[in-house]
């Protein structure tokens, strides 16, 4: 079991406050809010609308201020750097995934991809050629050139994610990365995010209003008016089969557990790296 493993914290979060003024009231977006989450986890912060997700991924991501509290990531607290040096930790660690994409619209996929690598100042041939090889990992390897507005909702998606982990990011950040689109194309984007984050140990922290998508997380964070009332540890491999025909079906899941005691010998998956955690994965 995961228990027994050592595990290296990747964020932690210490009585964390956001209060938003708005003429004379106040809005207590984060209401004294702590948590840990550790180096290659994949956790879904959950919530109705307007509970604080946002505000507390952006704050996590260095996008805003804290009133009060500490935020450390990879042994940095990030609440006290100035906006070069947050600019700086956001190039080098962070990855985000967004709703709407953000692709750039005279971009074709490959050099949006690419873009992100320019910023690091790697030369623009090995720009090109690493951002072919995420758009081939995400799938898209006919759509190399196509722009944003020749693509479905889903591809356009898969190009924000090939974005997101070209650059290498110790930590992604998803904020309701598949808001705009349909079932199917939502179950597509999540199973490949958590494919990708688990083969390369990444922490995966994925804002979703919809219960049924954190169930691909490995811990759930429950936030209601800005404070974590719930955290769920989510051993149980959720039958991913199972729940794509529920989604087709249009239904809801209910206590959708699975049942996975068997141990599977690395040595007989073809593919090494569609390995679980609790079968070991990259050791760190
Ligand atoms: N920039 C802002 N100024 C004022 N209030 C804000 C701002 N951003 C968010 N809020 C308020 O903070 C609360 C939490 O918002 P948000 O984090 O966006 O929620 P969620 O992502 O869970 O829907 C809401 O009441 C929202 O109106
Ligand atoms: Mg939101």
């Amino acid at each position: 079991m995961e228990e027994t493993k050592a595990r290296e914290t990747m964020i932690q979060v210490k009585d964390l406050y956001k209060i938003y003024k708005m003429g004379e009231t106040k809005v207590h977006a984060l209401d004294g809010v702590d948590f840990e989450i550790y180096r290659g986890e994949f956790c879904a912060i959950t919530g109705p609308s307007g509970s604080g997700k946002s505000t507390l991924l952006n704050m996590l991501a260095g996008l805003e201020h804290p009133t009060k509290g500490e935020i450390i990531i990879a042994g940095k607290h990030i609440e006290k750097l100035n906006e070069k040096q947050l600019v700086t930790f956001r190039r080098e660690r962070v990855g985000f995934i967004f709703q709407s994409y953000n692709l750039i619209a005279t971009m074709n996929a490959v050099e949006n991809v690419a873009l992100p690598l320019s910023f690091r100042g790697i030369p623009k041939v090995e720009r090109l050629k690493r951002a072919k090889q995420y758009l081939k990992l995400v799938g898209l390897e006919k759509f190399m050139k196509h722009l944003p507005n020749q693509m479905s909702g889903g591809q356009q998606q898969r190009v924000g994610i090939a974005r997101a982990l070209a650059v290498n990011p110790q930590i992604i950040f998803a904020d309701e990365p598949t808001g705009n689109l349909d079932s199917k194309t939502t179950m597509e984007v999540l199973k490949l995010m958590q494919k990708i984050v688990k083969e390369r140990n990444q922490t995966l922290v994925m804002v979703t209003h919809d219960n049924n998508l954190a169930t691909y997380a490995d811990r759930i964070f429950k936030i209601i008016d800005g404070k974590i009332v719930h955290i769920e540890e989510n051993h149980k491999e959720v039958d991913l089969m199972a729940l794509e025909q529920i989604y087709e079906a249009g239904g809801v899941i209910e206590n959708q557990t699975a049942t996975s005691d068997e141990t599977v010998d690395p040595e007989e998956i073809s593919e090494p790296e569609i390995m679980t955690e609790a079968e070991g994965g990259e050791e760190v």
